[in-house]
């Protein structure tokens, strides 16, 4: 198909570091559906990568991010509190994977949100190093760009990152070499060897007490949306406790109903001690967050979080309508009648945690 003029000047103007699937151009969404500047209706099967998980410009977001917008648009959080994210705050702590976390930190972007809750776990531990899974996918910022495993053309000419960033194996195991050809282990039985060199690393590069945190998507997204087996993210919760690390569940992807759950951490009932947030937070619109428990939360010291534009005051009402249309139009009772269940949270026949672990 012959690009566009827009597109052809899209083409010219736009940063080529960008990188995009197609070069449609995009005039109008409305549910599930985009159309584009030749009027082709197109099914969007990527929801904005995981963002409009409440459809294109669904009525009631919309309705209430045009109402703040003649209400007050910028509310400056370093300045002030403002209403609409006291009223976020309300919706979402009822809905937090667990009651624990209830204190939030509200910024932008997703690679942002990871940002925060990484000088949140280093200044609460005062321990610097910062685990990641083989696969994950953080962001693109200077931060995060240490962070995110899933592809070397996210990082390949920017080094150096950040450092005291170790990568431990996620449990891959349609992928893993223990499992090739062994019919006793897989999925269902997982050979427990992520949590075996989660520990090795313990031992070999990252003492525990240099380990601030954690940092896991509860369902790789970016890395092949690979679930993990049943019992890893408890082993990994077992880990964490047992040595004082923070564990960091980044549901930026998975969060919001994706896995027909509110967060993806409620199939294994873990609890993060840092939950971040983004995506579907506000079904478009540029908002982000950390939630944490408030003794957590609040080693940081004044001044040291926040920004210009963080929980911006549109964003956050748009989010409350997020919130209350998943509970109005029982979102998450239609994702779960329609996908496949696994019930992820059954035990291992050997107890909690497989007995490899
Ligand atoms: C799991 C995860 N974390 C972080 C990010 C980064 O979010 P953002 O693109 O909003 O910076 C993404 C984005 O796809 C993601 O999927």
């Amino acid at each position: 198909m012959a690009a566009t003029a827009r597109a052809a000047f899209g083409v010219q103007h736009i940063a080529k570091g960008i990188g995009r699937l197609s070069n449609v151009v995009l005039t109008r969404g409305a549910g599930s559906f985009v159309w584009t500047d030749e009027g082709r209706k197109l099914l969007d099967f990527t929801a904005g990568i995981g963002v409009t998980n409440l459809g294109h410009c669904h009525p009631k977001v919309t309705a209430a991010a045009q109402s703040q917008l003649s209400t007050l648009v910028h509310g400056q959080v370093n300045i002030a509190m403002h209403e609409p994210m006291l009223s976020l705050i309300e919706k979402l702590k009822p809905v937090m994977p667990d009651p624990s976390l209830d204190t939030f930190f509200f910024w932008n972007s997703g690679a942002e949100a990871v940002e925060a809750s990484i000088k949140l776990a280093r200044m609460a531990t005062k321990r610097q190093n910062v685990i990641v899974m083989q696969g994950s996918y953080h962001g693109r910022t200077f931060g995060t760009m240490g962070l995110t495993k899933s592809k070397t053309v996210y990082s390949s000419g920017f080094a150096p990152f950040m450092p005291g960033v170790l990568t431990a194996p996620f449990p891959y195991c349609t992928q893993c070499a223990v499992a090739a050809g062994n019919e006793t282990v897989g999925f269902e039985n997982c050979c427990g060897n992520p949590i075996h060199e989660l520990k090795v690393l313990l031992k070999q590069q990252s003492a525990a007490s240099d380990t601030a945190a954690i940092l896991i998507e509860p369902v790789l997204g970016e890395g092949g949306y690979v679930v993990p087996p049943p019992g890893f993210l408890p082993a990994v919760r077992k880990l964490c406790d047992e040595h004082g690390i923070l564990l960091i569940l980044d549901e930026v992807q998975s969060g919001f109903g994706r896995t027909g759950k509110y967060f993806a951490a409620e199939h294994w009932n873990v609890r993060p001690d840092i939950l971040v947030m983004a995506k579907g937070i506000a079904n478009g619109l540029p908002l982000s967050g950390i939630a944490a428990n408030k003794e957590l939360m609040d080693r940081q010291n004044p001044g040291s979080m926040g920004g210009t534009y963080g929980g911006n005051a549109v964003a956050c009402a748009a989010g409350v309508a997020c919130a209350e249309v998943m509970q109005e139009e029982k979102v998450l009772e239609n994702v779960a009648a329609r996908y496949i269940h696994y019930d992820l949270s059954t035990p291992y026949k050997d107890g909690l945690v497989n007995a490899n672990w």
